[in-house]
């Protein structure tokens, strides 16, 4: 990649511009940072010493071009840039997939604190999108087996040159098909079991920025009338697909903390217990096969 240089000056002047025809500050600098291989730290620095000159990988015309497209029909700069930092890594994304979030980084958090202990065990992850979750798991847990499903073989695609860029050496599978369906010859096995199911309720898409609502698969948002139909599937299959004593982790939309739960403790899962995001908000719900 040709790298371009030129003034602090010139590149204030620059970001000045873009900003006056619209868009967030935090945008354009994810963009210089990802797109234009300008860290965050040192665009800090420049505002201390403005004589100093930067480095670019794309040239100001390039990244000119990408925030017009971004602010003109509200593309996400993930989907225009083909990256995503996520975790410890930068996956790849497009519009096959969910781009993943912030908070799905919790969600693996959780499972990694204390749910992991034994040497070997078997990881799923159903709904894998990029296989951000598949990729944490197959890197933290490289002598477990994992299997990541999806009913999209869009997605798939994507997730499977997430994991072999990524986690080359681990131990995973990828599936096509319906949650559990494609993971019937390993059911009872499964030690640790993650998904972020689409979950949106069907009422609440069309409120969505524009900047999801109309770039990101509704695959991966839709959730039905009350926006838990692929939650009830993935609970509803966990007794059966959990080896005993093997963990669930679900997360799903604020406000469906309590019902997630109920779903679980119905299905005669124990142990059923909430987790808060950043926010404190109840985002996250796990349980225990007995
Ligand atoms: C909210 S996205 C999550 C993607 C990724 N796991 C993440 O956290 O970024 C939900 C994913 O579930 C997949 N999905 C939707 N319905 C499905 C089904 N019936 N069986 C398997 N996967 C499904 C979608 O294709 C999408 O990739």
């Amino acid at each position: 990649m040709a790298l371009l240089e030129l003034s602090a000056a010139e590149l204030m002047a620059w970001r000045r511009a873009q900003l006056a025809a619209g868009g967030r500050a935090v945008d354009l600098d994810w963009l210089l940072d990802l797109g234009g291989g300008l860290r965050w730290s040192v665009l800090q620095q420049l505002y201390l010493d403005p004589r100093r000159s930067v480095v670019l990988e794309r040239s100001l015309e390039q990244l000119a071009i990408i925030w017009k497209q971004h602010l003109d029909n509200h593309t996400p700069l993930q989907h225009l840039i083909g990256r995503c930092p996520w975790r410890d890594v930068v996956l790849e994304v497009s519009s096959a997939a969910l781009i993943p979030r912030q908070e799905t980084e919790l969600l693996v958090d959780f499972a990694l604190q204390g749910l992991t202990r034994q040497p070997f065990g078997c990881w799923a992850d159903l709904g894998t999108g990029s296989g951000a979750i598949a990729v944490a798991l197959a890197r933290a847990l490289p002598d477990w087996s994992g299997h990541a499903v999806d009913c999209s073989l869009e997605a798939l695609a994507l997730a499977e040159r997430n994991l072999q860029r990524l986690a080359p050496h681990a131990l995973w599978q990828l599936h096509q098909g319906s949650w559990w369906a494609p993971l019937r010859p390993w059911w009872g096995e499964l030690s640790l079991v993650l998904a972020n199911p689409p979950y949106i309720p069907d009422a609440v898409l069309d409120q969505l920025q524009p900047v999801v609502r109309d770039h990101e698969p509704h695959l991966a948002l839709c959730g039905g009338h009350d926006g838990l139909n692929a939650c009830r599937h993935v609970i509803d299959g966990a007794m059966q697909a959990l080896e005993p004593g093997g963990w669930l982790l679900l997360e799903h939309h604020h406000d469906q903390s309590d019902a997630v739960l109920d779903l679980m403790s119905q299905q005669g899962l124990q142990e059923v217990t909430y987790k808060s995001d950043l926010l404190g908000i109840r985002r996250f719900a796990m349980a225990r096969h007995p």
